[in-house]
């Protein structure tokens, strides 16, 4: 006899609070969303965090993300600042909402801010992308990924590693081996990021004949002497090479009166953010990434692209293990040897775990833990 499952009428189902702010957490809401509406009252919080057109309305215009319930407008700042009114904000949002879950992606001040209000109201956490680890607690990143994984009841590990990491942490509970939501959304836009000539014709670039560059941590971005080390990196590249530069970069480069320096590298252009699509086909098409992205290096990683990684260590240590990724820091020797190597990785096609996709090992996952309470 077939079994009829009958689903709970949508005012009955439990409330899931996703709570979104940057650029990357779009990205990993994107392949989630569907998922979520149907299963649960899906309710999308966006903290301000990011709020320029190019860092967050276009991801949710061209991914087709549902436009977020509430906005919470925090804006820029400080870390205390921004993640305090995070805080503040969200707590009093949850006052009234009557979530019965918040979901946090990755490892932004919108993460830790979160998971910090969520935790404190006794709403269950659950953590999409767990277990990351650089090791330099001084990252601010690093900071907001370890309490976040702390504060969390769920915690959703895209790799073994990740999941090792949280075991030596003492973290043995909830823990789900999801696989990674990115590489999910990477795969279910790769024809429509392909298969644009017209891409091809806005860049004006051939095809393996340009890099791809991008650069935005505050470790990078935010010290004159590393981002001298940059532009000395830039000037040594061989190919055209296309510079996606982020307001915290461009920022800090006219502060330190580097903007004209940059401006005048032979054969380099300057871009600001480009859509999630746009960057897809670039990065599927260049000779090789630098950046220090993390998003970047591990798309790279599926796509077969060479990526260096201009930072002293990574999370994705699979990428570097793999042969794909090389840790250059803004060492312009190690950045000339690498390309002169050529190296070619291959491209990964598989992200399912046991058959199943991140997204719906994620829902499922949260389904039976609200179930059993
Ligand atoms: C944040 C995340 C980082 C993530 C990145 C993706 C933290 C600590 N960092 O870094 O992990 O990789 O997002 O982009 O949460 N700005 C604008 N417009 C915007 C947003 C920011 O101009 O829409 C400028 C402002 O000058 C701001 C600066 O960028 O002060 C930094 O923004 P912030 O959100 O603090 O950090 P990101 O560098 O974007």
């Amino acid at each position: 006899m077939r079994r009829v499952t009958r689903r709970r009428p949508a005012e009955k189902r439990p409330k899931v609070v996703s709570l979104v702010g940057a650029r990357p957490q779009f990205i990993k809401l994107a392949p989630l969303a569907p998922v979520l509406g149907k299963k649960f009252r899906h309710v999308i919080v966006h903290s301000g965090q990011h709020y320029d057109f190019d860092l967050s309305g276009t991801f949710f215009a061209q991914l087709r993300i549902p436009a977020a319930d509430v906005n919470l407008g925090v804006g820029s700042g400080d870390h205390g600042r921004q993640t305090g009114r995070i805080i503040e904000r969200f707590e009093r949002f949850l006052a009234t909402a009557k979530a019965d879950l918040v979901l946090v992606y990755g490892d932004t001040n919108t993460t830790l801010a979160g998971a910090l209000a969520a935790a404190k109201k006794s709403i269950p956490v659950a953590h999409v992308e767990a277990g990351l680890r650089s090791f330099k607690i001084t990252m601010p990143e690093e900071i907001n990924r370890r309490v976040t994984d702390h504060l969390s009841q769920l915690l959703f590990y895209p790799t073994k590693t990740a999941r090792d990491n949280l075991r030596r942490e003492g973290i043995d509970r909830g823990l789900v081996y999801s696989g990674d939501v990115m590489y999910e959304l990477l795969d279910a836009c790769l024809s429509g990021a392909k298969g644009k000539i017209t891409r091809r014709k806005k860049f004006g670039l051939e095809t393996g004949q340009y890099y791809l560059v991008t650069l935005h941590r505050a470790e990078n971005a935010d010290h004159p002497e590393r981002l001298n080390k940059f532009l000395q990196i830039l000037r040594l590249l061989n190919y055209p090479t296309l510079f996606l530069v982020h307001p915290r970069t461009e920022k800090n480069l006219r502060r330190f009166h580097l903007w004209e320096s940059l401006k005048a590298i032979p054969e380099l252009t300057i871009l600001p953010p480009q859509s999630y699509l746009d960057t897809l086909f670039l990065l599927s098409e260049c000779r090789a990434v630098l950046t220090d992205s993390g998003g970047l290096q591990k798309e790279a990683f599926f796509l077969g692209r060479p990526c260096l990684t201009m930072r002293a260590e990574t999370e994705w240590v699979e990428t570097v293990k793999a042969g794909a990724n090389f840790l250059v820091d803004l060492s312009p020797e190690k950045v000339r040897r690498i390309l002169a190597s050529r190296p070619r990785p291959r491209v990964r096609r598989n992200y399912k775990i046991a058959g199943r996709k991140p997204s719906e090992i994620i829902g499922r996952a949260i389904a039976s833990y609200l179930d059993g309470r």
